[in-house]
């Protein structure tokens, strides 16, 4: 009676072990353990068996079955794990995405027209021989003011409505104004010959209108080398609007005074009515400034001009206000 019982029990076990690693899904598995632990599976049957067994024989009977039960349980356990890991593999698989496919006719966007203008500035200047640098948004008061000739108390401070930034001494540490303090920065950091530009946002206390924007983006130009005069400022000039806008479009230099540089100009631009749009600075590098950069102006002189990027995008896409360019409405912006 016994032997029949365990001989039942381990052929049973046995072949609800072969069933379990056989079991297809989690469904099939749940079958086979309902079958075999359940309660009317082979091993609660085999454990009533056990009272009609003589005395003697209960205690190691009961502990041949339950051995049983634990090694059956341990193979579902198995099982079952095995099966979650490839159901959920294969449900990854299913919903697995190409993240570089783009769907027939979908808009891929562009850059912004003013990134635009920014890299093809870039690529003709390099054209031209120019490096292209750059220097922080937030500086010293010294890089922007005090070393382009424009000490604490001169006029011109007035005319470029900055915005200080809270740090160090008051009035010590501002947004920069204009790019020219990557002039200094350049000079300070490299030997002559320089030529160099260094396109980057520029930061005002300005109302923004049509033509100005609290922050926007200037794009300097430094040159020094030996026998460098008003002619190659010009040429460079002259060279770069008829690269830009071709040769039917009309700049002029307009005879102006910034303190960094002697003589000075504004450069302007003819918009197609006519009327004149000033676009930034130039001149020859003030001989105060080459000595703040640590640059000998009796062996060395240079020019520079700093234009605002925006305006050049204006005028190249023929906005009408410079708002409308960072109002970010995908109505103006796909237009370009
Ligand atoms: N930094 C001047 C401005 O922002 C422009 C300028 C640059 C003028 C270089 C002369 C030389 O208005």
């Amino acid at each position: 009676m016994t032997e029949s019982l365990l001989d039942d029990l381990q052929t049973s076990v046995a072949e609800a072990i072969a069933a379990v690693t056989d079991a297809a899904d989690i469904d099939a598995l749940a079958d086979i353990e309902r079958s075999s632990l359940g309660k009317k599976g082979f091993v609660v049957s085999a454990k009533k068996a056990v009272g009609t067994l003589d005395p003697e024989l209960r205690k190691s009977t009961g502990q041949a079955i339950n051995e049983a039960k634990v090694q059956l349980d341990e193979a579902i356990a198995a099982r079952r794990s095995e099966l979650g890991r490839s159901a959920r593999s294969a449900q990854y698989e299913g919903e697995r995405m190409d993240l570089t496919e783009v769907p027939a006719g979908a808009s891929v966007g562009h850059a912004h027209i003013v990134t635009q203008t920014w890299d093809v500035l870039e690529d003709l200047f390099v054209g031209m021989g120019f490096r292209v640098v750059e220097g922080p948004h937030i500086e010293t008061d010294w890089h922007n003011f005090d070393a382009l000739n424009i000490p604490k108390g001169h006029p011109a401070r007035d005319g470029f409505d900055t915005m200080y930034v809270n740090h160090g001494e008051p009035g010590s540490t501002l947004l920069r104004t204009h790019t020219s303090p990557v002039q200094i920065r350049t000079m300070l950091d490299q030997e002559p010959p320089i030529y160099v530009i260094a396109p980057g946002r520029v930061f005002r206390r300005d109302t923004a209108d049509s033509t100005h924007m609290p922050v926007f983006h200037q794009i300097e130009g430094l040159v020094i080398d030996r026998n460098i005069s008003l002619a190659d400022l010009a040429g460079t000039i002259d060279a770069f609007v008829t690269a830009y806008f071709g040769a039917e479009v009309k700049s002029r230099l307009r005879p102006n005074y910034f303190p960094f540089t002697e003589p000075s100009a504004e450069f302007d631009i003819q918009r197609s009515d006519g009327s004149w749009l000033e676009m930034g600075g130039c001149g020859m590098v003030h001989p105060n400034v080459l000595r703040a950069g640590g640059i000998d102006p009796e062996e060395w002189s240079g020019f520079a001009f700093g234009f605002g990027i925006d305006r050049l995008a204006l005028m190249k896409y023929g906005v009408d206000d410079l708002r409308d360019m960072f109002a970010n409405d995908q109505r103006f912006l796909a237009q370009f």
